[in-house]
């Protein structure tokens, strides 16, 4: 089975890169390769605009869709402006706001519900990794998502994360295994999990050769359009 790559760029809470909406940037749609993008919600309308294939990085869980939540953001709405993805479950968001894995789920579900596709993060903390945890982790977050629908998955173990500190392609690769055997057997085969976790262009080619790994979350290197397109130009060189 063979899984297109999806090079996803995570600009967290920093403006657009300089270029970012003009033709020929790196972050334009094309054929060979997934790309998407994953800016502030300031900027997803531009985005869209620009004709980039958008995410957010959040949606507020209010299954109504409208009505009196100040500040919020609903997956409904999001849908409504033409956003493709959402980002489900980021670890900035499980620490700085106590997003719980339950928390997580039920995001993944109206996503689900109103048409989103939701890019589900996972991963473990530097110490969970010391002490042998990291699969009792993943598991724990995989274990009450709706593994039977069609979901992406980013495998992003929070020491790496911001960090220059990249998963070696042989710890990645076993965690991505481990998150594919989880998967019912429909599924196996079609699901595309990311790595993210100080992807860069130094190491994009060999982490994207791994057999389970189908492309990246990428927050740093994605803020340097030269950087990203490296990336997106590495995955389109590469058979997956
Ligand atoms: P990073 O971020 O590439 O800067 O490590 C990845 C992410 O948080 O999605």
């Amino acid at each position: 089975m063979q899984r297109k790559y999806l090079i996803a760029a995570n600009w967290k809470m920093n403006p657009a890169p300089q270029g970012a909406y003009e033709g020929g940037s790196p972050y334009m749609p094309r054929d060979d390769v997934d790309v998407a993008v994953f800016p502030t919600i300031l900027d997803a309308c531009k985005c869209l605009e620009a004709g980039i294939r958008t995410g957010s990085q959040h949606g507020a869980l209010h299954p109504d869709g409208y009505g009196a939540h100040t500040g919020d953001v609903s997956m409904q709405m999001l849908k409504d402006s033409g956003c493709e993805f959402v980002l489900c479950g980021h670890s900035e968001r499980r620490q700085y706001h106590g997003e719980s894995d339950q928390d997580v789920a039920n995001q993944v579900g109206v996503a689900l519900e109103v048409g989103l596709r939701p890019v589900i993060c996972m991963g473990e903390t530097e110490q969970e990794r010391e002490l042998g945890q990291e699969k009792n982790i993943i598991q724990a977050q995989m274990s009450i998502l709706p593994l039977n629908m069609d979901l992406t998955f980013a495998y992003e173990p929070v020491w790496a994360i911001g960090t220059g500190n990249t998963a070696t392609p042989e710890q990645a690769q076993e965690m991505h295994a481990f998150i594919r055997s989880l998967l019912p057997d429909d599924k196996k085969g079609t699901a595309q999990i990311l790595y993210g976790g100080s992807m860069k262009p130094e190491n994009a080619e060999e982490l994207l050769q791994q057999p389970d790994i189908d492309g990246g979350l990428i927050g740093g290197a994605s803020l340097k359009p030269d950087q990203f397109a490296a990336i997106v130009e590495t995955a389109a060189t590469m058979k997956n």
